[in-house]
This record gives C-alpha cells, sequence and structure tokens, in this order.
C-alpha cells in the first residue's frame, strides 16, 4: 500500500552463483537478504490492491488512459537512473552475462515504450464511435480487477515486466511477487512504483511462492493469475480459486522445443542456430532449444562440427568480456542434468563432446548427448540447462510424431535448403506448436510478435498489444441512435 513496511518475520538470504573462497573452501558468496513476508502481511498487500482497486471505482481504474500513461513514463525514468544497479544485480544474482543483463534491461525499457505506443493507438481507437442496426458504439478497454503477477528466474526484470506493465498500464491493481533467484534487484525499483503511481497499485511481496501464494488464491480476490514458470505450479495455483472458472490466466510456461536438421540443411548455419538456441544462457531460456533431430545421413558431420562450435566457447565469470557459459543458479541443476546424462549412457547414449557434462564450482559444462531415443529421460524431460540431446531420423514423419505426441506446444525450428521440404513440414507443424522458425533458432522476439503455445506451454497470449487485450476486456457504450442522442 505504498508503504515499506518494517522486517517483522523470517528473512532469506541471497546467494550468487558466483563462487568465492571462504575457510570451508569455495562457497556462493552471500551478495543480500529479504524479509519473507507473514502470512498476514501479503494478506494485508492483497487488501490493499483490493482496495485500491475497489471495484473498478479506485483512482488507478477510473484515470484517463493519459494519465495512466503518464504514470508509467515516470516510472521508466526512474528505472532508467537505477540501471547500473539493476544490471549488476541481475548478473550477480542470476549468474547472467554482464552484456546480457545490460541487454535484459534494455529490451525491458523498449518494451515498456512499445507498450505506451500500442495503447495510444488503442486509446485512438476507443475515441471513435461507430454506427450499426441503429446503435452508435463506443468501443472500450476496461481494466479486470487484482492481478497477481509472478516472473520466472531466467529474464527476472524482463518477463516479469513483461506481464506487470501491461496489467498495470490497463487500470488493474497488482500484487507483485519477484522470482526465487532475482528478489534483490526489483528492490531499487519499489521507491520507483511509490513515487509514481497511487497508493496500493503495485504491492511487492516476498517470500516462497508456496508459502505466501496459496492464501492468496484461496481469498478469491485475485481476478487475474498471471505466471512464467511451471505448468505444474500454474495448475496448482489456480485450483486453489474458489471460483476458477472466473479466474484469467495469462502464463507462459513449459517448452521442449525442437529443431529439425533435414539432410538438406546448410550444417554451418544449422550448427550456429543450435549453439545459439540450445546454449544461450546456459540453455536456462522456455524457448531454448531442447531436442535436436537430425537426419542420420548427415548426424556424424554435424555432431563433429558441433561439438568444435561448442568447444569455441567461453566459459567464466559473467562480468568477462566475450563470456558465453556462466555459473547455474539453481543449486541443484548440477546434479539433476547429470542424472540426466547417466540416465542417457544406461539407455546408450554418450556424451560425445570433450569436457561434456563436467561440473566445477556452479558451472556445468556443455554437454552434447548421442544419439537419444525415447526411452531417455532427456527425450521428453524439459532439461533447461547446457545439455544438447540429438536424435538421428530417417524420416520426417519422425519429428512430426514427436511433437504430435508432446505434451508442450511451443516452437519448432526446421532447417532445410529445400523449399519444397520447408513447405512440407510447415502446415503438420504449425497446428503443433505456436511458432514454427525457419533456418533459425526459437525465439520469443521481437516483443511486438504474438508470444504462446499450445497444449501445457501456454496460456492467453503475450507480446505488447496482445498483452494489452489479455490484461483487459472489450466493453461497449452503446447508444440508441436517436435524433436526440445523436445531438
Ligand atoms: O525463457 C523464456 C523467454 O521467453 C525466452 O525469451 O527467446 O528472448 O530468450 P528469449
Amino acid at each position: 500500500n505504498g508503504e515499506m513496511l518494517p522486517w517483522t518475520g523470517q528473512i532469506s538470504e541471497v546467494f550468487s552463483p558466483i563462487c568465492v573462497k571462504t575457510k570451508d573452501g569455495l562457497k556462493r558468496k552471500r551478495i543480500g537478504s529479504y524479509p519473507v513476508c507473514t502470512e498476514k502481511e501479503s494478506m494485508e498487500a492483497l487488501d490493499a490492491a483490493v482496495k485500491a482497486y475497489d471495484n473498478g471505482r479506485g483512482e488507478w481504474p477510473t484515470m484517463s488512459v493519459a494519465d495512466r500513461i503518464a504514470c508509467v513514463e515516470r516510472f521508466t525514468q526512474k528505472m532508467i537512473e537505477k540501471k547500473d544497479i539493476v544490471v549488476k544485480l541481475i548478473m550477480w544474482e542470476i549468474g547472467k552475462s554482464y552484456a546480457d543483463s545490460v541487454k535484459e534491461f534494455d529490451r525491458t525499457v523498449e518494451y515498456i515504450y512499445a507498450t505506451i505506443d500500442a495503447l495510444k493507438d488503442i486509446d485512438r481507437d476507443s475515441s471513435r464511435f461507430q454506427i450499426e442496426q441503429g446503435i452508435i458504439a463506443q468501443i472500450r478497454r476496461s481494466p479486470l480487477g487484482v492481478v497477481l503477477c509472478m516472473g520466472p528466474f531466467n529474464y527476472p526484470l524482463n518477463e516479469t515486466f513483461t506481464t506487470l506493465i501491461p496489467a498495470l498500464i490497463m487500470g488493474n491493481t497488482l500484487l507483485f511477487k519477484p522470482p526465487k533467484h532475482g528478489t534483490l534487484l526489483h528492490y531499487p525499483l519499489l521507491e520507483a512504483f511509490r513515487t509514481s503511481f497511487p497508493k496500493g497499485v503495485v504491492n511487492t511481496i516476498y517470500g516462497r511462492g508456496n508459502k505466501i501464494v496459496p492464501q492468496l488464491m484461496q481469498s478469491g480476490k485475485i481476478n487475474v493469475l498471471t505466471l512464467i514458470g511451471s505448468s505444474r505450479v500454474a495448475d496448482e495455483l489456480k485450483k486453489l480459486h474458489p471460483r476458477v472458472n472466473r479466474l484469467r490466466a495469462i502464463l507462459g510456461l513449459d517448452a521442449k522445443n525442437a529443431a529439425i536438421i533435414t539432410k538438406d540443411a546448410d550444417l554451418d548455419l544449422a550448427v550456429s542456430e543450435t549453439v545459439l538456441g540450445s546454449l544461450s544462457f546456459n540453455g536456462q531460456r522456455c524457448t531454448a532449444l531442447k531436442i535436436i533431430y537430425v537426419h542420420r545421413s548427415i548426424a556424424q558431420e554435424f555432431l563433429k562440427r558441433l561439438s568444435g562450435e561448442v568447444a569455441k566457447l567461453k566459459y567464466g565469470m559473467p562480468w568477462e568480456k566475450g563470456v558465453a557459459l556462466t555459473p547455474l543458479p539453481e543449486v541443484n541443476k548440477p546434479a539433476y542434468l547429470t542424472e540426466c546424462l547417466e540416465d542417457a549412457k544406461t539407455f546408450g547414449a554418450k556424451v560425445i563432446n570433450e569436457h561434456g557434462g563436467e561440473t566445477k564450482e556452479s558451472f556445468f559444462y556443455p554437454a552434447i548427448v548421442y544419439p537419444v531415443n525415447a526411452q531417455m529421460k532427456l527425450y521428453r524431460e524439459e532439461q533447461f540447462g547446457p545439455v544438447i540431446p540429438v536424435v538421428p531420423f530417417d524420416d520426417l514423419e519422425e519429428p512430426i510424431e514427436y511433437l504430435i505426441d508432446s505434451s508442450h506446444g511451443q516452437q519448432v525450428s526446421i532447417f532445410s535448403n529445400n523449399a519444397a521440404v520447408v513447405s512440407s513440414l510447415i502446415d503438420p507443424l504449425v497446428n503443433q506448436v505456436s511458432r514454427v522458425n525457419v533456418n533459425s533458432q526459437c525465439q520469443r522476439g521481437p516483443d511486438t510478435f504474438p508470444f504462446t503455445g499450445r497444449k501445457d506451454s501456454a496460456e492467453g497470449t503475450l507480446s505488447v498489444v496482445d498483452a494489452l487485450r489479455s490484461f483487459s476486456i472489450r466493453s461497449l457504450v452503446a447508444t440508441k441512435n436517436t435524433d436526440k442522442n445523436k445531438k
């Protein structure tokens, strides 16, 4: 409710994935701490959001679009002033390279301004009247109520703001819980929120989601749940809502994006895009390529070139120039990835690149695993880390069948120089996933493009215009077209 509360409850320590020497050996560096909200405090934050919305009568939901835009612009200016510290915190908290942390920040600012421009267009349309069947109609976009907003650790600023900002600017009030890895970096922005928006519009709560979020859902006072995270968590939270059928959910969830490399592909391009797609930010992207289908006739050559390119990647500390591979923030991730590699070996696969799968401190050296088959964890599970499972195929029906059987449906990449082959794949694939990439890795951007997924991969659509639509309703003012009304 626009107040910084004293720390009353438990304190959560924050450790960086970056290790430092201690008397007990190399250990993750402690970089800060934050207060964990008590149940009472998080319910008070919810009540503040409910009160600020006031059933749509509050200052914020009734404010003109121009004034709401002015508040967001003011916030953005203050956010830009904090760039240096926010970028450093992204780097320290999640181990993202300095260059990519800067990109994350800049991309977020660009996203906010693109959202403002898109809202101006929507608002211009809303001021027009249309006359049909004796009705003068004005179509507006109105807010939905109280939004619970939770972002992911891999884009703790950017992906959080791709839901938070559109939800906010459409006139909703917010309860916002930063991700577990990526909490501290939001701290410098709290003051900007506090001084840019009316009281109770943005309420930030801290703590473990499984402890403080269930009661918020059970209250029935959340109108929109927005989460970028796992489908399991999203399903569990939705179930807690007493009127789940009335809850709007805007979700970005699990994915297991595949690449299909046909025998007539440009191999150098397929290799470089596979490296980017599978290993950018150590493979910790929902859009990452998480399984590679390669035609058996070119598999050996592909693996040779892929191993060569992976070997060239520099790994080191996030601030080092040109670094590509950095420490992993999730403490249990190296053990999980090692378990996946062991499992794959049991079923006949090998790690084919030198050093693949070696761990040191919180680093995990990328592993290329071949030949992967349906018995292995890596075939279906979303590894979300630097492991590249490669499956040889003889017939294009095999990867198509894989995608049809999959519980995920975000994106796919096709690599081929044969236009007829590409065309023959697009139709069957576009009905399995929400984006088919041709001769390119999978990715979310450009951010003005619709971003969604089928099956367990998403609910609702994000991107600039789609997000504004997702966090609002189209409402109508309809006036009977009589002579008197015309005046
Ligand atoms: O982690 C999921 C993000 O939406 C990925 O975004 O494709 O721009 O890296 P990106």
